[in-house]
Order: C-alpha cells, then structure tokens, then sequence
C-alpha cells in the first residue's frame, strides 16, 4: 500500500523547531500517522498535521475503553535515526488488540506508521543521551453506538514526542496494598488504557506522602510484587539479579527483556521468580538487596531509593546501584549507537526530505 504525505504536514515540520528543554511526552511532533479500519479492511496509511481528531461523542472507545497503546524510540544514527526493537512492539499491540476485541495492527502496517513518522521526523530527534523521539502508535474504536459490542470502524495512529526520560532521577515506591492494578483473567498483560486509569488514584494518593510510584502487587494473592504503573521492577540480591516472572498480570516489557539478555551476557545470575514483598522488605533491612530499580522504554533504568508502606520506610544502600548503572550504560549504548548492535535489535530508518 502506498503512503499519503499530505502537504500540510510537510508545512508543519517546516515551520516547527524544537524546544530547549524536554520533559517526557509534552512536545508533541507536527505530524502524525493515520489509518482506518472498516468494513473488515485497512485503508492506506497517510502522514497529515497533528492536531485534534474528529471524534463522534457515542464513539466507543470513549464509553468502552476499546484503546491500546504502544511506547518505543527512536535514536539519532548518523544522518538519520534508528528504532530500538520495533517489531516486539507490533506483536504486543497485536495481543492488546485481541484481548479487547479489536483487530490486531498488521505488523506491515504498525511498521509503515512508525517508519513514516521516524523518517520525517529525524531532525526533530534530541542529541543529548538518554533523549529520544518516543513514539506512541495507538488504536481506537470509533463506531458511533452505545450497545456494549466491539466497535466495527478503528483509527490508527502514530504521533510522536521528543522527550526525556520518563523519571529522572531516583524514585520512592509505595506499596500499593489496597488497590489492584490488574486482575486475574485481566488485562494486566496487555497495554491498555484501562490498566493505566485504575492506576491512577493510587498514584494520587502516594503523591500526598511524598512517594513517586506505586509497586504493584499480583492481584491472585496481594503478596507477590508483580510491577509499577508504567515500569517493570528489578532487585538486586547478593549480587543476583531478580525479577517478577511473567504471570498474565505483568507487562512483558521490551526493556525488561532487553536487560535480561544484556545481564546473561555479562555473566550477571538472573532469576525470573516470585518475589514475596514481606521477604524482600526483610532482605533490604538486612542490606541483603543492596539495590533495586525499574525498566520502561519511557523510563529506560530508573533507580529505587526506597520502599514505604504504613509499617514504614525501607531504603535501599546505593541508589543508583552499580548493577542498574551497568545495564543502563549497555543498553543506551547499543540504543545510541556506541556499540555494536550484537542482538540484531536496531533497525535504521533514514530521513525523509522534507
Ligand atoms: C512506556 O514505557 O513506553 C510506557 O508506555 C510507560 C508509560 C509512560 C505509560
């Protein structure tokens, strides 16, 4: 199929230039990627202008959250730019898709919006490191109708922000040990709008004591941690690396596997388990888990100084800690280009004239 620019798009990104300072997802690139499902068919893809989309109030992604998402980057690579990953983010979003009835992005299509919107976007790309143009791929059902059925029409669309690391700096997590993010049969696995939203009254709350994130537990047994809002959790235990094991209710997160790959490679252990809160709380009191952190393509590696709940504070000896620095160091490298790209992970998309 081929691919609409349309010319005002162009004119967009022509008069557009981009801020001194970026916070995460605020500056919004000028154009976007746009496509239609109905009647069982894909239209075309076309770049237009960013702006505000038309939508029929009965529309039922507004009253039945039929919404999925996507997050990935694009780096600055020579004169154009590489994604990190990409095509792990096209198979997640099919699995979204699925799980809330709507019909999966074809990989060929998700491929074509975000390569579109990477090429003319490539000057819009921050230099500095651990900066990036995040990309947001998103499918909505639009079909006019309130009866509580799959909607018949989608729209799917890239936009783009250049931005900086989601939580800079180190963060305190409170554990969430009243409310559920996801629930068993759930949607926790898929990334959609819904899991975000009920997370966000927790997050109210913990802002009022002074923390940054919730740590979420398994909604089977409210014993076991399963991760943050937004964010895969790791800890650091005698030196062996520990994470929550895929359970149905977690995110498979594309950083968190990425990290995993890259602690095999430098000989770090790696455990994917249950990890029990009131044994991990026990083991930061001894000193025993000397460091812990959380992984997001948003957040990339964000350190954790410490853990609250109402029984008290439980901080963490280094923040950032030696491991979390290490992997960080080894992803952004491969990410921003200083080192080989040895697990075959980037693919390089060259600019587009604009
Ligand atoms: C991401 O890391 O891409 C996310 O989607 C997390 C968040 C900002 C919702």
């Amino acid at each position: 199929m081929s691919i609409k620019i349309q010319p005002e798009a162009i004119a967009n990104l022509r008069g557009f230039e981009l801020p001194e300072r970026l916070g995460f997802g605020t500056v919004m690139a000028p154009v976007m990627f746009r496509a239609r499902y109905e009647d069982g068919c894909w239209s075309s893809g076309e770049l237009v202008p960013y702006a505000p989309l038309m939508l029929d109030p009965a529309a039922k992604v507004l009253h039945y959250a039929q919404s999925c998402f996507e997050g990935l980057k694009a780096y600055r690579n020579g004169s154009g730019a590489a994604l990190f990953r990409p095509e792990r983010n096209a198979a997640r979003m099919q699995h979204s898709a699925e799980r809330l009835c709507m019909p999966p992005v074809p990989e060929s299509l998700f491929m074509e919006g975000v390569r579109t919107v990477t090429a003319y976007c490539a000057n819009l790309i921050p230099a500095n490191s651990g900066e990036s143009l995040y990309l947001r791929p998103f499918l909505i059902g639009t079909q006019p109708d309130l009866s509580v059925t799959a909607s018949s029409a989608y729209d799917f669309y890239v936009i783009a922000s250049p931005s900086a690391a989601y939580h800079p700096g180190n963060m305190r997590l409170w554990i969430e040990r009243e409310d559920s993010r996801a629930a068993v049969g759930g949607t926790g696995d898929s990334k959609v709008g819904g899991n975000y939203a009920a997370s966000l009254q927790s997050i109210a709350r913990l802002k009022e004591r002074g923390y940054d994130q919730s740590l979420w537990l398994s909604p089977s047994n409210r014993q076991t941690v399963d991760e943050l809002s937004g964010m895969n959790f790791f800890a650091v235990m005698d030196g062996v690396l520990h994470t929550p094991a895929l359970n149905g209710s977690i995110l498979e997160g594309v950083t968190r596997d990425s990290l995993l790959t890259l602690a095999r490679e430098m000989d770090i252990e790696v455990h994917e388990r249950d990890i029990d809160i009131d044994d991990l709380l026990a083991l930061v009191r001894s000193g025993t888990c000397s460091e812990a952190f959380a992984c997001g393509t948003a957040a990339i590696v964000s350190p954790i100084s410490e853990l609250g709940d109402d029984n008290g504070n439980y901080k963490l000896n280094s923040a950032p800690g030696p491991v979390a620095e290490k992997l960080r160091a080894a992803l952004l490298d491969i990410q921003e280009g200083r080192s080989e790209d040895r697990f075959g992970w980037i693919q390089r998309v060259e600019a587009a004239e604009s």
